[in-house]
């Protein structure tokens, strides 16, 4: 692990060139972004405001942090999910003087631990994609939450719902950005790119072919459907369980077979979970799981799969 204190912790600073190469990869399909960046890097509208974040650690993340800072900001970054880090891209930004905590593979407490050392630049805004940074903010710092952070931004449904349960009990101190109810977010990012990046997970992981598998997708909202017509538009057998009725007809309609999660274990030979709910396949699925099926998850937390 290479660190300075308060500065950065990332798994291997050697990495850092090759995160470059990646984060430049990545700046060269993000016109938006790097045409803001070109707009407002003279004026520096973010000058004086300290961000915190809690977001995937990844190349096209990379972009939007270094556009913050390029356009004065303060940044200090934790990864939201300790799996979707990318060691080189952290190097990278830590080599660029940015403040970042965080390496594939982290524990639960190292995860906390990240999210703390991001606090202690006293914010005034926060990014979240999950809202544990939030959550941290209101458990641990309330004076932050009181006073100093003037909003955040939540990018994730899962997020937005455990926020908007705060915010009824009168328990959110600040106002929260909801990115996932843009349009272009759960329209276009969680259908087309969850769709995408789900499958290409899975085959990178596994090389598995997937014409003729038959696919089992629990949750027929955005995510799911994303997913679930991808694969069936590589030749797989999608099977969708899902509990809202209205979600059900529509994934009849659109092709899938539906049933429920008791049927699916038996025939299924890859798993996807995309409900944003807790334990969707339990120890009584796996008992009754063809041997060597392959079971992943692409909702928010890992928790939808009770190992
Ligand atoms: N991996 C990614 O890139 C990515 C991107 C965006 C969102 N997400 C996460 O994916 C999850 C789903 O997001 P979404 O936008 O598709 O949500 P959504 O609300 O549109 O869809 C969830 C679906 O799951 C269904 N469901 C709930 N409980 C179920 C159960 N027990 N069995 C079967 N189906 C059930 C719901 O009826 C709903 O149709 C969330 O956790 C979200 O944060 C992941």
């Amino acid at each position: 692990m290479d660190e300075v204190k308060g500065l950065y912790k990332v798994r291997d600073m050697s990495l850092a060139e090759e995160g470059k190469k990646r984060i430049a990869w990545a700046e060269s399909r993000m016109p938006v972004l790097m045409a803001l960046k070109e707009k407002y890097i003279a004026s520096k509208p973010f000058k004086g405001y300290k961000i915190a974040g809690c977001l995937h650690v990844t190349k096209e993340t990379a972009v939007l942090v270094k556009t913050f800072a390029a356009c004065g900001a303060q940044v200090s970054w934790s990864g939201c999910n300790p799996l979707s880090t990318n060691d080189s891209v952290a190097a990278a930004l830590a080599d660029e003087k940015i403040s970042i905590f965080a390496w594939h593979g982290m524990s639960v407490k190292e995860f906390y631990w990240a999210i703390d050392e991001t606090v202690k630049i006293k914010p005034n805004l926060t990014l979240d994609d999950g809202a544990d940074l939030i959550f941290t903010v209101h458990n641990k710092y309330p004076e932050l939450a009181e006073g100093t952070i003037l909003g955040g931004t939540e990018e994730t449904t899962t997020g937005v719902h455990r926020l908007r349960a705060m915010a009824d009990d009168g328990a959110l101190r600040y106002p929260v950005i909801a990115v996932n109810d843009a349009e272009t977010k759960w329209d276009f990012d969680n259908v087309y790119g969850t769709g995408q990046s789900t499958l290409d997970g899975i085959i990178r992981a596994t090389s598995v072919l997937l014409a003729g598998k038959n696919v089992v997708v629990a949750g027929y909202g955005h995510c799911g459907k994303g997913v679930a017509l991808r694969a069936k538009g590589m030749g797989a057998n999608v099977i969708v369980t899902e509990v809202k009725p209205t979600a059900a007809l529509k994934a009849t309609l659109e092709g899938m077979r539906v049933m429920t999660m008791d049927e699916a274990a038996k025939i299924g030979d890859i798993f996807i979970t995309a409900t944003g709910v807790k334990d969707i396949v339990i120890e009584k699925h796996f008992a009754k799981m063809k041997d060597g099926a392959i079971v992943c998850n692409t909702g928010h937390y890992d928790c939808e799969l009770n190992l």
